[in-house]
C-alpha cells in the first residue's frame, strides 16, 4: 500500500525482531525468553498505590515534566543509590517509558549531520532512535571474552562530529557491567572532545556478585554532560506502566521538557503517584531483587552451558548472549525459528543486535525475568537441543 507516501525515515524500519519474535511465542505456544518482560507479579504495595490514585481521582494531566512528589522521589533515590545530587525542579524529566526518554534526548540534541557513537552490539532501538533524531550512528565494537571495547578503537570513533555517545550499564544485550577505568577511558573522551554521554541504566538495580554500579554521571567533571536514563519498568516489574526518567543538567532538562510536552505531554498520572511510593522502597527490596535475579542468572546459566551454548555469565541486566556453534545451525535466524517452531522457546537471534548482522550470526539471546515454573519449563524443553549437538 502506498509506499511511496511513507517518510525517508520510517521507510528505513523494519519490525522490531524482539517484539516479533513474542507473536511468535504467542502463535506456537512457546515460552517467552524472547522480550524482557517479567512474568511474575509487581509489589503488591506499589499495585495497590496505582488503584488508591485512580480512586482518588488522579486522573488527569499530571504536570509535563513530572509530578512533583515521584520527581522528589527519583531525587532522593539518586542521591542513595547513584551518588548524585539532583534538584527535582530543574534537573528530572519523567517521561513515558525511558524509550521516550532517550528518543527525547536525541531529538533535543542531535543536528543534521551529527555523530552519535553506540557500542555494538546494542540494545535495538538505539539504531531507530538515531534514524529518528536524524544522528549518524558510529559503531564500536564490543567483543567477547569480557564483550568490553577496545580503548583504542573506543577513542578512534571520536571526532569533531561526535555530539554524543549512548551507553548501556548495565548491558542489553551482553550483560557487561562497565567498570570505573571504563568508564573513566568514557569520560575522559567525553571531555575533551566536548561530547554528551546518555547513559541507559534501566538496569541500575538488575546487577551480581556485589559489583557496584556506578553511575558516569559520577565522575569528574561528567555531571554537567551526562544525561542518566532510568525508569520503573525493570526495577519494580512494571514494563507496561511506561514510566521513565531523565536526570540532566538544567540547560538539556528545560529542552528535554519542552520536546517531551511535544511528544507525549506525560506519563500516566495514577502511575506516576504510585512510582513516588515505588522509588521510596526500602533498601531491602532492592537487595532481594537483585539476589532473586542472580539465583535465576547461576540456574540459567548452568542450564545453558549443560545443554552446550558457550556464554558468559552477564555481571548485571538479565540476558544472556549465546553462542550457538556447537549445534551446526546455519545462522541464528534458522535456530531461532528452529526453537520456537519445534521446542516452543522464544530467544532473540544475536543480528538483531548488530547493524552488520554477520556479526551476530553466532548468537542468540536469551532473556530470564521469569518465574521459577517458567524458567524450568524452557529448561526441560532445552534438553532437546542437546541432540543437535555436533
Ligand atoms: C537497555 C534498555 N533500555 C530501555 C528499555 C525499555 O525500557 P522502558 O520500558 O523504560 O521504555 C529496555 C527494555 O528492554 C532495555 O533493555
Amino acid at each position: 500500500m502506498l509506499m511511496p507516501l511513507l517518510s525517508h525515515k520510517a521507510a528505513r524500519f523494519t519490525e522490531s525482531v524482539i517484539r516479533g519474535m513474542s507473536v511468535e511465542a504467542r502463535k506456537y505456544g512457546a515460552v517467552n525468553l524472547a522480550q524482557g518482560m517479567p512474568d511474575f507479579p509487581a509489589p503488591a504495595a506499589i499495585k495497590d498505590a496505582a488503584c488508591a490514585a485512580i480512586q482518588a481521582d488522579i486522573n488527569q494531566y499530571a504536570i509535563t515534566w513530572g509530578a512533583t512528589d515521584l520527581r522528589q522521589a527519583i531525587a532522593e533515590h539518586a542521591g542513595w543509590h547513584l551518588g548524585l545530587e539532583v534538584d527535582p525542579e530543574t534537573e528530572i524529566t519523567v517521561t513515558c517509558g525511558s524509550t521516550e526518554a532517550m528518543l527525547v534526548a536525541l531529538l533535543s540534541i542531535i543536528n543534521p549531520g551529527d555523530e552519535v557513537i553506540l557500542s555494538q552490539p546494542f540494545y535495538e532501538n538505539y539504531w531507530p532512535d538515531c534514524v529518528l533524531a536524524g544522528a549518524t550512528p558510529v559503531f564500536v565494537p564490543v567483543r567477547p571474552p569480557g564483550w568490553t571495547f577496545d580503548p583504542d578503537e573506543l577513542a578512534a570513533a571520536f571526532s569533531d562530529k561526535t555530539k554524543a555517545i549512548v551507553l548501556c550499564n548495565p548491558n542489553n544485550p551482553t550483560g557487561t557491567v562497565f567498570t570505573r577505568e571504563e568508564l573513566a577511558q568514557i569520560a575522559a573522551l567525553c571531555r575533551k572532545w566536548d561530547v554528551i554521554a546518555i547513559t541507559d541504566e534501566i538496569y541500575e538495580h538488575i546487577i551480581y556478585d556485589g559489583r557496584p554500579h556506578i553511575s558516569l554521571a559520577t565522575l569528574p567533571g561528567m555531571k554537567e554532560r551526562t544525561v542518566t536514563i532510568g525508569g520503573m519498568s525493570k526495577t519494580y516489574g512494571v514494563t507496561g506502566w511506561r514510566v521513565g526518567t531523565i536526570i540532566a543538567p538544567p540547560n538539556l532538562t528545560h529542552a528535554f521538557r519542552q520536546t517531551h510536552d511535544y511528544v507525549s505531554i506525560g506519563a500516566a498520572a495514577p502511575l506516576q503517584a504510585a512510582g513516588a511510593l515505588a522509588y521510596r522502597m526500602p533498601r531491602s527490596y532492592y537487595d532481594a531483587l537483585a539476589a532473586d535475579y542472580q539465583t535465576r542468572r547461576d540456574k540459567f546459566t548452568a542450564a545453558l552451558i549443560d545443554c552446550g551454548f558457550t556464554l558468559q555469565p552477564p555481571q548485571g541486566a538479565y540476558y544472556i548472549m549465546a553462542g550457538i556453534e556447537a549445534f551446526g545451525a546455519k545462522d541464528d535466524v534458522s535456530f531461532a525459528q528452529h526453537l520456537v517452531r519445534e521446542e516452543k522457546i522464544a530467544t532473540v537471534p544475536g543480528s538483531s543486535f548488530f547493524r552488520d548482522k554477520e556479526l551476530g550470526r553466532g548468537y542468540i539471546r536469551f532473556c530470564f525475568c521469569k518465574k521459577d515454573e517458567t524458567l524450568d519449563l524452557a529448561i526441560e524443553r532445552l534438553q532437546a537441543v542437546k541432540k543437535l549437538r555436533k
